[in-house]
């Protein structure tokens, strides 16, 4: 029996290795780290899932295929849970999945492992994804039957000499990747008590962030980012200066109370520079290059799609019918967006677009004025004939 594990290089997931191997009966244990940029360095972990007893260590630079794949699309589709979260721990969930079952497929691996809890999303999305792209395969998710406390599962890792934490471990649990950063637990856990400011890591305290405004000229080509400021970028290294900038001036944190899968309410936080502000932007652009129907229809379509990235649900029949949708949408979304960043603001100053369906000759107070004032009137008598007609029948 040979099992690929997703590895974080954590405890959990570390412990998972003896787990399978002396409580399972798993005779080989190959582990894949996947690097979605959380800033760690993977020689060490890669040699740590050694050291931990996989027989395998493996390890994916898939930076590129996350944004270009995922987020992009997401962008596209201006993706936001429950009206706020950018989707950022959501959207890696369905590449790990991926990267997991080909390297199954690759090592002749029966089952494919995760160290989720039993208490959240990602077992969910992780589960449903792998049952997507490989329904034969078995998923064993160790951590979410051991029942071991934190203390347990550190000694139940000693014992077979995975070392414990060096440093006290955060009272938090933290999700990091490129897109940005998830927090939660600790004194989170009460929705009353303010974010310390020590949780954050990517955006800064409106006290610290520059007293001078930063403008962004952010480029999009049917619905996706090329540039900044007028200089072409590669969706990865797009997303990481924006990031740079918009969290240096104190953009992309959220605090919300959302709702899990499983029922149940969490507190989190979130640090999503980038992303917060290409949705923002990529709106806006819409609104200049949509016609009004489809904007409007768009927004319904927008909602079911983040809630199914929320809900494991990327790789699914709806969602590509979806995906199918949008794109055809963005076919004029063509254009660029003026971002002033100052003070954990990001605000729309200016938008422009060859594709733009705006027209001055109609929209000005001027005497270039080119709409027929009195074509409104017989407009709004037919209009308004339902409400006329109403009125009169009320009054009998
Ligand atoms: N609540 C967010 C989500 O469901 C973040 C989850 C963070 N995951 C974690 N293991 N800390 O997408
Ligand atoms: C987990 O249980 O793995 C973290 C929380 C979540 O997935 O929502």
């Amino acid at each position: 029996k040979k099992v690929v594990l997703a590895y974080s290089g954590g405890v959990d997931t570390s412990v998972c290795i003896p787990y399978l191997k002396h409580e399972w009966g798993i005779e080989e244990v190959i582990t894949l780290a996947a690097d979605l940029g959380q800033g760690d360095e993977l020689e060490p972990i890669r040699q740590k899932a050694l050291d931990s007893g996989a027989s395998v260590s493996l390890v994916g630079d898939v930076q590129e295929e996350f944004v270009r794949d995922y987020a992009f699309p997401s962008i596209q589709a201006n993706a936001l849970y429950e009206n706020r979260y950018p989707l950022t721990t959501a959207l890696a969930r369905p590449l790990i999945a991926k990267i997991l079952v080909d390297a199954a497929a690759e090592y002749g691996a029966d089952a494919v492992a995760h160290g989720c809890t039993g208490k959240g999303n990602d077992q969910v999305r992780f589960d449903v994804a792998i049952a997507a792209l490989n329904p034969e395969l078995k998923v064993l998710a160790p951590a979410r039957e051991w029942g071991m406390s934190r203390e347990q599962t550190i000694a139940y890792g000693e014992k077979y000499g995975i070392p414990s934490p060096v440093k006290k471990s955060s009272p938090y649990s933290i999700d990091r990747n490129l897109l940005g950063r998830s927090i939660e637990a600790g004194i989170l856990e009460d929705a009353w008590t303010e974010p310390p400011e020590e949780i954050y890591l990517i955006t800064k305290a409106i006290a610290d962030t520059p007293d001078q405004p930063a403008y962004v000229e952010i480029g999009f080509e049917r619905g996706l980012p090329v540039s900044l400021n007028g200089k072409a970028l590669p969706p990865l290294q797009l997303v990481t200066q924006l990031n740079t900038i918009a969290g240096d001036h104190g953009v992309g944190r959220i605090d919300m109370v959302e709702n899990r899968l499983v029922g149940i309410k969490s507190r989190e936080i979130y640090e999503a520079p980038a992303m917060l502000v290409l949705i923002h932007a990529h709106r806006d652009l819409e609104s200049l290059t949509l016609t009004a129907d489809l904007a409007q229809y768009k927004r319904g379509i927008e909602e079911t799609y983040g809630k199914m990235i929320y809900n494991g649900l990327w790789y699914s029949p709806l969602k590509a019918a979806l995906d199918a949708f949008i794109q055809s949408s963005q076919e004029r979304v063509t254009g660029t967006v003026r971002v002033k960043f100052f003070k954990g603001n990001a605000t729309i100053v200016g938008r422009q677009s060859a594709k733009s369906l705006y027209d001055e000759g109609l929209a000005t107070y001027t005497e270039s004025d080119e709409f027929d004032h009195k074509a409104a009137e017989g407009f709004i008598y037919v209009w308004g004939l339902p409400t006329r007609v109403w009125s009169q029948k009320l009054r009998g």
